[in-house]
């Protein structure tokens, strides 16, 4: 069975999603370890009081992002984890993590990318007047939101829409695409094209429109 680690900084809604979409389709992998740099993080009691294998590793207690990342990777590998998911983790990893875990790290951001790399997205997107938002899940790589994207969610702006709406319902959207996409890579059903970018081999439509 392939083996997850889920990376979380808050709520955890989306490893709820998975935990849930894992159980309800019985998927061949498990989530060996549910990790977190703030101790008081929502969705690690949620994680623990599920029976999964939690750990808080605090980044306020590292002076260098590359020693709380070292601490990190080692806490990943002694999970046994092959994939690590990031599900609402909310630090920048340094390069030789990202490199350390490249084609088997997986993040999830909130808008349709390379639009609104960064914070704030929904925000943003309302901003700029934008008649769509939504998420993207990706392969990451070095450059901060910008790696291989595996799927997206559309989710059309209504007229007046608020950030606190919009995020709402761009969340719910993420709860159905980030499981999806992961079974997909769990399943080895991508492959990368002569330009790098993730193709399924089943020719699976990489968007999902609400
Ligand atoms: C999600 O909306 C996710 O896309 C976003 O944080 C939220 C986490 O919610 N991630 C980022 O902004 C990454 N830079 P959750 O903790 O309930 O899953």
């Amino acid at each position: 069975r392939r083996r997850i680690a889920v990376l979380i900084s808050g709520r955890g809604s989306n490893l709820e999603a998975l935990v849930e979409a894992m159980a309800a389709e019985r998927w061949d992998a498990r989530i060996v370890a549910v990790i977190a740099n703030r101790p008081d993080a929502a969705g690690l009691a949620w994680a623990a009081a599920r029976g999964l294998p939690t750990a808080g590793l605090d980044h306020r207690a590292f002076a260098e992002r590359e020693a709380f990342d070292a601490a990190l990777a080692q806490a990943i590998d002694a999970s046994g984890a092959e994939l690590v998911v990031l599900a609402g983790f909310m630090r920048i990893l340094s390069d030789g993590f990202v490199r350390r875990y490249e084609g088997r790290l997986v993040n999830i951001h909130p808008s349709l990318l390379p639009a609104f790399a960064g914070l704030h997205t929904h925000r943003r997107a309302l901003e700029a007047g934008c008649a769509f938002a939504g998420a993207t899940v990706h392969l990451v790589t070095p450059t901060l939101d910008h790696g291989p994207i595996i799927a997206q969610a559309v989710v059309p702006v209504r007229p007046d829409d608020t950030e606190a709406g919009l995020s709402a319902r761009v969340l719910a959207a993420e709860h159905r695409l980030y499981p999806m996409a992961l079974r997909w890579l769990i399943e080895g059903r991508l492959a990368l094209d002569a330009q790098g970018r993730v193709r399924p081999l089943d020719g699976q439509p990489q968007g999902l429109f609400f």
